[in-house]
């Protein structure tokens, strides 16, 4: 009787209201397959499902249709083909052309992550810059064959940094937070989600909506904490700290991290050993093959052609493994455009290029953060005083230099 009732609950609410389908990968799916037979229907049903501006205006309406028509001729046309290892779908940014999601969501002049760190190398000597990392503890491992956190559950949910189409040039933030995140996790086994905004309002060491790099992101949690993003929630736009001041003083520390390292650069051999412990941040230079990742569905993607754009946008490499059908070696990564996007958020690149810097240069200079000591909110949990969660995490800090001193 139950199910029937949930039915009839569903018919009446469809009844009341137009009955729209969710953003879904699998309604994306349906949505290209009933394209075939009726593209403008297609079209009219994706715009509704998003609650497109452009529902009432006929002259931009008419136009994204027309986009929409070639990004599915371009579909079409890529997925034909039999020499590439991945496919490309519909998703929320199927009625934007591969120049108008550069222009909205990377800017006419991405910060370049690389030129970031070598004028911080500058400033500080390339000493000074590695110090502010612990030194790579993993180098004389042998890596596992393959690793997936993502399916041993310590990876927290995709976010989207595309919320409202708003344009925020804050991928390091949320490159950032997925690493501590996944830090995090690995420690206390909660999938505890952080706030981006606060990083994008209050990081000095960045530049807001204009970029930044993630390991900036580790310096300023160690030096303040996180708090959840429900306390302090994605606006795609920066907004004031001083105005948060008052909330500074009084905000819910719920995840500290103790460290971050930075992994030795252009090698994945050593990239494998560190994802064998923990996800670690990687940059890319995604807007290089901004034609392949803007419509990205499935697959590995990878051809061996370097970067010649900038490193401009961070994400969490969460596994690595070899496709069992076609041998080809793939990493793992976690994106922050929406779980619609790609396979559930993430995208697979190829591994072990013949390149150096990997794929997208994505080994160009991974880092990982990484947790020693208990969250302050695991301290009151524990009916202990605020502020003891830090006096206790130094001090068991020190306990276990001691430890690992005798
Ligand atoms: C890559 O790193 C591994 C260990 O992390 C090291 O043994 C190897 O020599 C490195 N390769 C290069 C080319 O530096
Ligand atoms: C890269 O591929 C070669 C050839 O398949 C293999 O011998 C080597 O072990 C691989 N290296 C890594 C780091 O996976």
């Amino acid at each position: 009787m139950a199910p029937r009732l949930a039915l009839v609950a569903a018919m009446t609410a469809c009844c009341l209201a137009p009955c729209l389908a969710a953003p879904t990968s699998d309604n994306y799916h349906r949505l290209l397959a009933k394209a075939q037979a009726d593209p403008e229907g297609a079209f009219e049903e994706f715009a509704r499902m998003h609650d497109k501006p452009y529902l009432g205006d006929e002259a931009e309406y008419g136009r994204r249709q027309a986009i929409f028509q070639e990004n599915l001729a371009k579909i079409a046309a890529h997925n034909a083909r039999n020499d590439v290892t991945f496919q490309l779908g519909l998703n929320a940014h199927a009625d934007l052309t591969t120049d108008e999601f550069r222009q909205r969501y990377f800017g006419a002049k991405p910060q370049d992550l690389a030129a970031l760190r070598e004028a911080e190398e500058a400033r500080l000597g390339r000493e000074g810059r590695s110090k502010k990392g612990k030194p790579f503890p993993y180098g004389d491992e042998v890596p596992p064959e393959r690793r997936d956190w993502q399916e041993e559950g310590k990876v927290t949910p995709v976010k989207d940094q595309h919320v409202g189409g708003a344009p925020c040039g804050c991928c390091y933030a949320f490159g950032g937070m997925s690493g501590v995140e996944a830090a995090n996790t690995l420690y206390t086994g909660e999938l505890t989600t952080l706030s981006e905004q606060e990083i994008v309002d209050c990081d000095e060491l960045d530049y807001g909506c204009d970029g930044g790099d993630f390991s900036n992101v580790f310096e300023w949690v160690m030096r303040h904490g996180a708090v959840s993003d429900k306390d302090w929630p994605y606006k795609a736009q920066e907004t004031s700290c001083s105005a948060k001041e008052h909330a500074m003083m009084h905000r819910d520390v719920v995840v500290t991290i103790d460290g971050f390292v930075n992994v030795p650069k252009h090698n994945e051999t050593a990239l494998m050993q560190a994802v064998s412990h923990t996800p670690t941040v990687v940059a890319v230079c995604c807007g290089d093959y901004l034609d392949q990742w803007h419509l990205y569905k499935s697959g590995i993607m990878g051809d061996s052609v370097q970067c010649t754009r900038p490193l401009d946008h961070s994400v969490l490499a969460v596994g690595y493994d070899t496709d069992q059908e076609t041998g080809e070696q793939y990493w793992l990564i976690k994106n922050s455009w929406g779980a619609s996007w790609g396979e559930g958020g993430f995208v697979r690149l190829k591994r072990n290029q013949t390149h150096r810097d990997g794929q997208a240069g994505l080994a160009t200079f991974p880092g990982y953060a990484f947790k020693t000591s208990p969250n302050p909110s695991q301290m009151r949990r524990l009916g202990l005083p605020k502020g003891a969660g830090s006096l206790l995490s130094s001090a068991w800090e020190q306990v276990s230099l001691w430890l690992a001193r005798s």
